[in-house]
């Protein structure tokens, strides 16, 4: 997700697009630009790393002009350079154009362009130089007409603004799954207008705002801002008064990030997933694989090296590729795999999951991997990181930047990840065509379902409230279901302090069951899939202990409803998609008891988001 800013009025824009990127920095922040329009002439500036060094690499330059674009990005096409920094360009520093989403369909595009001349590898350039093939500077409407005539031949997301030197009065936005909001400022009488990913940029200016839906396109001239709809019809857009401050705005009016993160799982799953599923080969497409199906036949054992979170997420790989891929598969904690003598060659395929990509214990890990010949590929969110640069291939999550401390979209697309990569696997193998397709629905189905645990937040919220006080907990779990016993467990340890352990369900008996008592509660996932029956008989014993149960089941188990103190239900779904759906309870249990007990939700105590440190 990157952040986008734009304005047109009396104001010099230079300050308020520097503003409003600071203001943006969270959603993104590997690189930003600015460009502004001054007497017929765009000046372009842009740096990596975050807006101070743009602000450092513009100085004393005079950038003067009252209209202008900026980004601040989170790169997914492309690595961290200033070629791939937004804005774009096409016609000779002409046009410019930023861009928050994914363009798809960028190699076809990139064909149809008569201007072959790239400076970067982004999709989003390709779509700047797009609209500048379809502008005709003889048509004084032409830009509007050139982003409309574009658009329809777009697959993707995308929240973008467009400029041009001959259009000094003029920007054209346009939104389709990337959010877009545009400020009405009112300056001595004058129409003046804020463009921003978020209201965060805008607020300190107006609080009058009109947000833009998907498939909508907005020309905003200083004569009168006018929106079209997905059919090119003329419509009216309320206004709307912001309430927010500018904090609660950056978190889109959660109360902290995790919350916000924990809810922005179903649209970026949507991102992990999106032009990496070939439904007609009922197959996964993981380009940053980099193997040959030869390759990947020949690979005999993988092993995935990770910490924490992503360590969980891993053992869920190590399910999905033994069951489709018949590989086994094993999972290091990367701090025990560095000072153990792994059995690895050429014939290993190591897997790296991270979301900073830089947690030092599994960077190297990834080390000794490659020392010792392996084939080493990383999995994580943030682009251009240490761990993918070392890996040298693999694939990003794109869950976007997760700021809370806890990890929660990102364990969620990882699994994702994971659960192509072993399809991609499993149909080189024994995985027919109809089971391929069957587990790609299943996918495609899975942020309906995700949204259906969201909205009953508020049950998991009041049976939160009610075991928030236990000093104590286990959390239960069998086969595809024990990682996620771990991860739930985790999630509680770091958010509340709350003392935790996982324990998979039939082990209980051989000893930690003597634990049990009222003061003990237990969260069982009892999910309706092959072990279902074997889960029954655990909770069964747990009762007769006299512990309290939290039971996490599928929708329609009445009988779950029997056996426990509390409930919360989740939709059915194949068994390895299970856990794209069970973690989400387990999250909103963790937030709602560490939130009944005060702790610092988004920085809890004694954690850092990033590890670097052995
Ligand atoms: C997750 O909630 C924790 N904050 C922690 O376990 C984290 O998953 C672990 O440190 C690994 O971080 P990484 O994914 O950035 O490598």
């Amino acid at each position: 997700m990157c952040g986008i800013v734009g304005y047109i009025g009396k104001k010099e824009a230079l300050p308020i697009l520097l503003g409003g990127l600071r203001d943006l920095e969270y959603r993104g922040y590997d690189s930003a630009g600015i460009a502004v329009l001054d007497d017929g002439k765009i000046k372009r500036i842009r740096e990596i790393g975050k807006v101070d060094f743009l602000v450092k690499k513009i100085g004393q330059q005079v950038i003067k002009g009252n209209l202008g674009i900026a980004h601040t990005r989170w790169a997914t096409h492309g690595g961290v350079t200033v070629p791939n920094a937004h804005p774009h360009t096409a016609g000779e520093g002409k046009l410019m154009l930023v861009h928050n989403g994914i363009i798809e369909n960028y190699r076809e595009l990139k064909k149809e362009l008569k201007d072959q001349n790239f400076e970067s590898e982004t999709d989003s350039e390709i779509l700047a130089k797009l609209i500048y093939q379809n502008y005709d500077a003889k048509d004084k409407d032409s830009l509007l007409k050139a982003v409309k005539k574009t658009l329809p031949q777009v697959r993707g997301t995308y929240g973008l603004l467009v400029m041009h030197a001959d259009h000094p009065d003029e920007l054209v936005a346009a939104r389709l799954g990337s959010p877009l909001v545009i400020g009405i400022g009112n300056d001595e009488n004058k129409r003046e207008y804020y463009i921003a990913s978020d209201v965060t940029p805008i607020l300190p200016f107006t609080k009058q705002v009109t947000f833009l839906d998907d498939g909508e396109v907005a020309d905003i001239d200083l004569a009168g801002l006018k929106i079209f709809n997905i059919k090119d019809e003329l419509i009216a857009k309320g206004i709307t008064k912001i309430e927010w401050d500018k904090e609660k705005a950056q978190k889109n009016g959660y109360e902290n990030f995790m919350l916000k993160e924990i809810f922005d799982q179903p649209a970026v799953f949507e991102d992990a997933i999106r032009g990496r599923i070939n439904m007609k080969e009922g197959t996964a497409v993981l380009g940053g694989l980099a193997m040959t199906p030869e390759e990947m036949r020949n690979i005999k054992r993988i092993v995935i090296v990770a910490c924490g979170t992503a360590s969980y997420a891993g053992m869920i790989g190590k399910y999905a590729f033994e069951r489709l891929a018949d590989i086994p598969t094993e999972v290091d904690i990367s701090s025990e795999f560095r000072y153990r003598d792994p059995v690895i060659n050429e014939k290993t395929l190591v897997f790296a999951l991270s979301q900073s990509g830089e947690t030092l214990d599994t960077l190297m890990a990834v080390r000794e991997a490659k020392r010792k010949g392996a084939t080493v590929r990383s999995i994580v969110n943030v682009v251009g990181s240490t761990i993918a640069r070392e890996a040298g291939a693999g694939t990003y999550i794109h869950a976007g930047p997760e700021i809370a401390v806890a990890s929660t979209k990102a364990f969620t697309n990882t699994v994702a990840v994971l659960l192509l990569y072993a399809l991609e696997f499993g149909r080189l193998r024994h995985v027919t065509l109809a089971t391929g397709e069957r587990l790609l629905s299943g996918l495609l189905e899975i942020p309906g379902k995700m949204n259906r645990i969201l909205a009953e937040a508020s049950k998991i919220k009041i049976i939160a409230e009610k075991y928030k006080n236990y000093p104590n907990f286990f959390f239960l779990g069998r086969g595809i279901n024990y990682p996620m016993a771990m991860e739930g467990s985790l999630k509680l340890k770091e958010t509340s302090y709350i003392h935790s352990e996982a324990y998979p369900a039939g082990e209980m008996k051989h000893g930690a069951i003597a634990l049990l008592s009222p003061d003990f509660p237990v969260l069982a996932i009892m999910t309706k899939n092959q072990l279902y029956e074997k889960m029954k008989s655990g909770v069964q014993e747990v009762r007769a202990r006299k512990s309290k149960v939290i039971v996490i089941a599928t929708e329609g188990d009445e009988e779950a409803k029997e056996m426990a103190d509390d409930i919360i239900y989740v939709p059915k779904t194949m068994e390895l998609l299970e856990p794209l759906l069970n973690t989400i309870p387990l999250q909103l249990f963790a937030y709602y008891v560490a939130v009944g007990l005060g702790r610092d939700i988004d920085r809890p105590r004694n954690l850092a988001k990033s590890v670097t440190v052995e």
